[in-house]
């Protein structure tokens, strides 16, 4: 079984999401760690009731980002790290760091991308007024809300939708596909094939 790393800023429910899947057995790895960077994040009370172990790294505490990373890569490789899950992490990863992890980071995105990069991907769709956006899940690389694309689902933004309701129906299928991407992972279904990602017998694995 491998060992994921959750990293989280702020409410959690996609790290809820995965700790809820795991507990229930639907997925078969350890959730060995939550690294996450800010003090106030609703997610550190989330892991503590769910009892996952929990590291709190704080930039603040840390002359550069050198450092502050150095102290996440200790955590990592203290606790045998095999996947790093970014689930509303609002730190921008180094290149350098990217470069250790290459293929072993994945990242969830609330847009079709490459449309609708970055921080406020669900209310720039909606208020371009797209007819269809979504959710994306991918390896993460050393540009923003890019890298190849593992598993994306289309959500449809109809008229009597408000940004209230597109968010709702964007968690949702979050809470869904992101435990199904890392499930895929841990089997060792997910190939990069240069830009693109093979997942290896999906039809088989389909439920
Ligand atoms: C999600 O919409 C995710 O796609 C984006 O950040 C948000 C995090 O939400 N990267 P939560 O903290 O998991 O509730």
């Amino acid at each position: 079984m491998i060992n994921i790393a959750v990293f989280a800023s702020g409410r959690g429910s996609n790290f809820a999401a995965i700790a809820q899947a795991v507990r229930k057995g639907d997925l078969k790895v350890k959730l060995a760690l939550l690294v996450c960077d800010n003090p106030k994040a609703p997610v550190l009370v989330k892991a503590r009731k769910a009892g996952v172990k929990t590291v709190l790294v704080n930039r603040a505490d840390f002359p550069g980002k050198q450092e502050f990373e150095g102290a996440i890569i200790g955590h990592l490789s203290e606790n045998n790290i095999d996947l790093i899950v970014l689930a509303g992490y609002m730190r921008l990863l180094s290149a350098d760091f990217v470069k250790i992890y290459y293929g072993r980071i994945i990242n969830i995105h609330p847009s079709l991308l490459p449309a609708f990069k970055g921080e406020a991907g669900i209310r720039d769709a909606f208020e371009y007024g797209a007819k269809i956006t979504g959710v994306t899940v991918h390896f993460v690389d050393d540009q923003v809300d890019h890298g190849p694309i593992i598993l994306q689902q289309e959500v449809s933004i109809k008229e009597k939708d408000t940004l209230v309701t597109l968010e709702e129906k964007i968690h949702k299928v979050e809470h869904r596909i992101y435990p199904e991407a890392i499930r895929l992972f841990g089997l060792g279904r997910l190939k990069i094939e240069g830009r693109k990602v093979r997942i290896i017998n999906r039809k088989v694995l389909q439920r």
